[in-house]
């Protein structure tokens, strides 16, 4: 269906294992079921987001590195994927991702092409989810040149917090020199474990600090095992058992994200 504007959302933290790709699958998955037309963009070359709505990156198929390389891209329409559930789209990642780096490093505007190949279909959705890895490289620069909005998961532990300045810092950078309108949607503190002193200290100092006043999330991400079993099993949390905290808390920021 035309006549759409994506909301274009990148998750993004150069720290590895905070749960970027988990929020990326859930909230994409929260997003449709309230009948949003997403699409989730792959841009990590460890696929982990591909494999978490169940698709097994083929060597052969298209994928967003087709669609970025040059010479000779293939449209995005022809890589995006439908998924087993309803307004979920994918535009899956492919282990040649790796190389880009590489191949465009000669090549004029290479921090656009992720942005130019995604032109032609922005009016199909209502939001774009795109997943990175947990590090600056050309594809996350690609990524930060396309979005609108950042959320920056952080995982509830002091190494994490410690780890938001880089973060702040890269985004200043990009705002500067590539993408002026990119803007901090949110903090989403993540695993968090009621139990233990250094859950809760992060997240207090995560609340009281004066850089994410109105930034951080209500929604807490509490730690869940059945959120590392769906994705064993390539669903979203949210389709796998609705009843988990998992599910519950995802619900929740998607519900906090619409509103
Ligand atoms: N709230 C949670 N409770 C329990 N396990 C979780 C939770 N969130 C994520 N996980 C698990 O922790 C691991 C890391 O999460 P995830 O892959 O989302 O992080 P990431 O930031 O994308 O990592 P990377 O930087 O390597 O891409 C995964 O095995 C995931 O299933
Ligand atoms: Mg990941």
């Amino acid at each position: 269906m035309a006549g759409r504007k994506a909301r274009i959302i990148a998750v993004v933290n150069e720290k590895g294992g905070v749960g970027k790709t988990v929020t990326v699958i859930n909230l994409g998955a929260g997003l449709s079921l309230n009948q949003k037309e997403v699409l989730i963009v792959d841009m990590d070359p460890q696929f982990n987001a591909t494999k978490g709505v169940g698709v097994n990156p083929g060597e052969d198929s298209p994928s967003v590195y087709d669609v970025i390389k040059l010479p000779e891209p293939v449209p995005a329409r022809s890589a995006i994927l439908k998924t087993a559930w309803e307004h979920l789209d994918l535009l899956p990642s492919h282990v040649d991702l790796s190389g880009i780096e590489v191949e465009l490093a000669d090549e004029p505007g290479r921090e656009n092409r992720l942005k130019e190949a995604l032109a032609p279909v922005l009016d199909l959705y209502d939001f774009i989810l795109v997943d990175t890895s947990p590090s600056l490289s050309i594809l996350t620069v690609n990524v930060l040149a396309l979005a609108s909005e950042i959320l920056v998961p952080c995982q509830t532990q002091p190494y994490s917090y410690g780890a938001l300045d880089e973060l702040l810092e890269t985004v200043s950078t990009i705002k500067e020199e590539i993408n002026p309108d990119i803007r901090i949607m949110g903090v989403l503190a993540t695993f968090f474990d009621q139990r233990t002193r250094v859950s809760n200290n992060v997240l207090e100092s995560l609340r009281e600090d004066e850089r994410f006043q109105d930034k951080l999330f209500d929604t807490v991400i509490r730690v869940n095992t059945t959120i590392a079993e769906s994705a064993y099993y390539g669903k979203p949390v949210v389709f796998f058992r609705r009843s988990s905290t998992g599910a519950a808390d995802y619900l929740a920021l998607t519900e906090e994200i619409l509103t």
